[in-house]
């Protein structure tokens, strides 16, 4: 299920950037709801989408390039507040009717621009950095549009014209390189588009609430997959308040969970929501089905089929008290923005892992999903989830991906290779803890390297054990991220830790790549 809020969306015109998605986050989180929509959207599109303002997003290629994404010109004709940001920019120069220079020189990196005067920089330095990536620019302004800063690369580096509620940049203001951005899209949002910032944690909660109950009805039954994890937390906490005790949280133990996380379950949650919760015992079905499996995408896709099998089987029990006759419908899931996006479901992206509860889902599935936090992002559910009253220990907890530690053992899943991470991921993240370092860590996956093996020396002899490998990552959604630069003093008890108390293991290794390249999970 969309979310299909009542609010209007300021619709971000995706030119093929790998900053659309994030200028729809920042522009959430000026209190605003926003949408990506592809390039190729029509006016019409735009029209039924009932848009409160667009903004152009930026995009790889010059306007003059062979194929350059170009936009519907009547968009700009449909009265709605337009701001652009650099190629965004450059393509409502260009139907505007000004003109952009095909320079050839690039202007790359932290840049300083000159403020001349206008709305979207009152208050700001004069001089002040911002982050620019572009090679050509814009010359001339169109006409009726008052020039407001300028770079030395681009001398029409900003432009507005009130009246007709339209401004652009040339720089990113949506990247954290640019310190005042934010600052200048909300000033975009609400002094020039004249937007309220009503979208605020409460309202989502509430209207989410509304939409599951109009989904599953006055009598449909559901049952909410829990993994442990915030998302499906959140989810399930919601559909309760939506539907009360039609709803049940079946917790499968699908043996690829990590040290004491059925507990936590077991206990926090049902402290929090008072929801139903049944757990089931799936650990020898989940291994039988990986067994042999090596593929990543093929794990994840036995994952996803067994989770939706041991949901099936789930449901005799949970109708054991129900009055005769009833049937459970729907299936809740905690799927989230990024999840369909990196499934492939986004605007024209490529798939590149197919989330377990997403692109992982076999096609005969009966339920009907219920995914009330698939248009938000991560930030987003926690705060819904505070509102819901669920306790930090669940909202602020790190990611952990549905299809568990059977993507963080690079090789074929076994019971055994399972208990070898699960007691390396105990003790990293035991000592991540201890050290303070978890408010720095968006996560910290440990992963085993099962099919590598490398001479050590322990005692007075040779081993021939597997790595293990440490990948903590700072993210500010998951969609990038940055390895996390752990002091070494942690990592040197991590490491000796690990190799001196956990059988087979003779090394530990540290993942220094961000993402991209790398993705966050190693599968
Ligand atoms: P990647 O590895 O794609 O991960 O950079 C991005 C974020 O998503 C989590 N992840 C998943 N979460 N089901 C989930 O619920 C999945 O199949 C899945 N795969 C990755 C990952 O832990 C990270 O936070």
């Amino acid at each position: 299920m969309s979310l299909q809020t009542n609010h209007r969306p300021v619709l971000v015109v995706d030119f093929g950037a790998q900053y659309a998605q994030l200028i729809a986050r920042r522009v959430r989180e000026a209190g605003i709801y926003s949408e990506v929509i592809p390039h190729t959207a029509t006016a019409a599109d735009v029209r039924a989408k009932n848009a409160s303002a667009l903004i152009l997003s930026g995009g790889p290629s010059s306007v003059y390039a062979e194929g350059a994404p170009s936009l519907d010109a009547e968009i700009l004709e449909l009265g709605l507040p337009v701001f652009g940001i650099c190629y965004g920019f450059q393509a409502m120069t260009h139907a505007l009717g000004g003109t952009v220079a095909n320079t050839g020189s690039r202007e790359y990196g932290r840049t300083d621009i000159n403020v001349a005067g206008g709305v979207l920089h009152e208050g700001l330095e004069t001089c002040h950095k911002v982050w620019m990536s572009h090679g050509d620019a814009v010359s001339e302004a169109p006409a009726g549009f008052e020039v407001t800063a300028s770079s030395q690369g681009a001398p029409v580096a900003a432009f507005e014209n009130k009246d007709r509620k339209m401004a652009g940049v040339q720089y990113h203001p949506e990247v954290l390189h640019s310190p005042h951005g934010q600052q200048v899209l909300t000033r975009f949002l609400t002094e020039i588009a004249g937007l309220k910032q009503d979208w605020t944690a409460a309202n989502i909660a509430e209207e989410l609430i509304e939409k599951v109950r109009e989904q599953i009805g006055e009598t449909g039954r559901a049952i909410c997959g829990l993994s442990g994890g915030v998302d499906s937390a959140v989810a399930g906490a919601l559909v309760q308040r939506a539907i009360g005790d039609r709803l049940t949280c079946v917790f499968v133990d699908h043996g690829l969970l990590r040290a004491g996380e059925r507990e936590q379950v077991e206990k926090d949650f049902v402290a929090a929501t008072g929801a139903k919760l049944v757990t089931v015992d799936e650990r020898q079905a989940f291994l039988t089905k990986l067994a042999g499996v090596t593929d990543p995408e093929a794990k994840r896709k036995a994952i996803g089929a067994e989770f939706i099998r041991s949901f099936e089987r789930a449901v005799t029990g949970v109708l054991e008290d129900a009055p005769e006759g009833s049937t459970v419908d729907f299936l809740v899931q905690g799927t989230l923005y990024p999840d369909v996006v990196e499934s492939g479901g986004g605007s024209g992206t490529a798939n590149i892992k197919s989330h377990h509860n997403v692109g992982g889902l076999p096609d005969d599935v009966e339920f009907k999903l219920v995914e009330p936090l698939r248009d938000l992002f991560k930030d987003e559910v926690r705060a819904v989830g505070r509102e819901l009253g669920l306790p930090e220990e669940i909202v602020g907890r790190q990611p952990f991906p549905g299809p568990g530690l059977g993507i963080r053992i690079i090789g074929e899943v076994t019971e055994e290779r399972l208990e070898i991470l699960r007691h390396a991921d105990l003790i990293a993240r035991t000592e991540l803890t201890a050290a303070g370092l978890d408010g720095i860590i968006w996560q910290c996956p440990v992963v085993l390297l099962a099919d590598v093996r490398s001479v050590g020396v322990q005692g007075d002899g040779r081993t021939y054990g597997h790595p293990i490998v440490l990948r903590p990552v700072s993210s500010e959604d998951a969609m990038t991220a940055d390895w996390t630069r752990l002091p070494y003093e942690v990592l040197e008890k991590i490491s000796t830790r690990i190799t001196n108390e956990v059988p087979n293991v003779n090394r530990v290794v540290l993942d220094v790549t961000s993402k991209p390249p790398g993705t966050i999970e190693w599968e």
